[in-house]
């Protein structure tokens, strides 16, 4: 492994930012995700010599330097098929994106008009979840999760490692300083038989880190 480019000649598959699931033309229920720690991966494990294909949600960002494929999607399902496409030929998968745990049950193809009968009631159905999918498959890549929480973050994170039986997990904690949405994050990282803390950065310094710590725990698990 050279250490200017550990992840060269891996292929690397990173969602990110969030899903948007439709109402109806106008409306659909979204999260604060930006795409910002997703985009930094992306941009830093390129650097560090991957082939990254990058399966985007909604976002207002521009592809970054050396990203080899870019997809677009809208909706959690639309990520699923992106994601179970793309990841068959993968090394390493690093799901940061935001993925809507429910959609609505009926979609309204015309716009819903307010009326004397009030609010609609939506009634929402589970999304897959992506990542215990990808985890369960037989071969599988390398496979990092990530968790968002605002509180019992550590308790959560173990849970999420153990149940969705993933090699490492980032998990950061939401408030208005840091992660979903801010440009700063910080992470506490887990794996199987251990942990370490990356201290509060922006987003790309933080993502440089990370994916240092990725292709170490990757290449000691797939030895060349
Ligand atoms: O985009 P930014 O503004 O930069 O913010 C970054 C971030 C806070 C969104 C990111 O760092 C992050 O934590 N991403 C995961 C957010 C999340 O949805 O966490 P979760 O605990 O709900 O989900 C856990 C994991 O399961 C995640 O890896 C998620 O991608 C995955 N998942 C969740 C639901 C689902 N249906 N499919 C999934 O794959």
């Amino acid at each position: 492994m050279s250490p200017d480019a550990p992840l060269a000649g891996v292929k690397v598959v990173i969602d990110a930012g969030p899903t948007y699931e439709d109402i109806d033309p106008v409306r659909f229920l979204g999260n604060r995700s930006s795409g910002k720690m997703g985009f930094a991966i992306a941009e830093a494990a390129a650097a560090a010599g991957a082939a990254v294909t990058l399966i985007a949600g909604p976002v207002a960002l521009a592809t970054p330097t050396g990203i080899a494929r870019r997809v677009d999607v809208r909706s959690a399902l639309q990520m699923r098929a992106a994601v179970l496409e793309a990841v068959d030929a993968a090394d390493i998968f690093i799901a940061t994106a935001a993925v809507a745990d429910w959609r609505v049950a009926g979609y309204s193809p015309r716009k819903i008009k307010k009326g004397p009968g009030g609010a609609p009631v939506l009634e929402l159905i589970e999304n897959p979840d992506i990542l215990a999918e990808v985890a369960a498959r037989d071969p599988r890549p390398f496979v990092v999760g990530f968790a968002a929480e605002t509180d019992h973050v550590h308790e959560h994170a173990q849970a999420k490692l153990v149940r969705k039986k993933l090699d490492m997990l980032a998990a950061n904690h939401v408030d208005e300083r840091v992660g979903i949405g801010a440009d700063d994050n910080e992470l506490e990282l887990i794996w199987p038989g251990g942990s370490e803390t990356l201290p509060r950065a922006p987003k790309r310094e933080l993502a440089r880190a990370l994916v240092a710590r990725i292709a170490a725990h990757y290449h000691a698990r797939t030895p060349a």
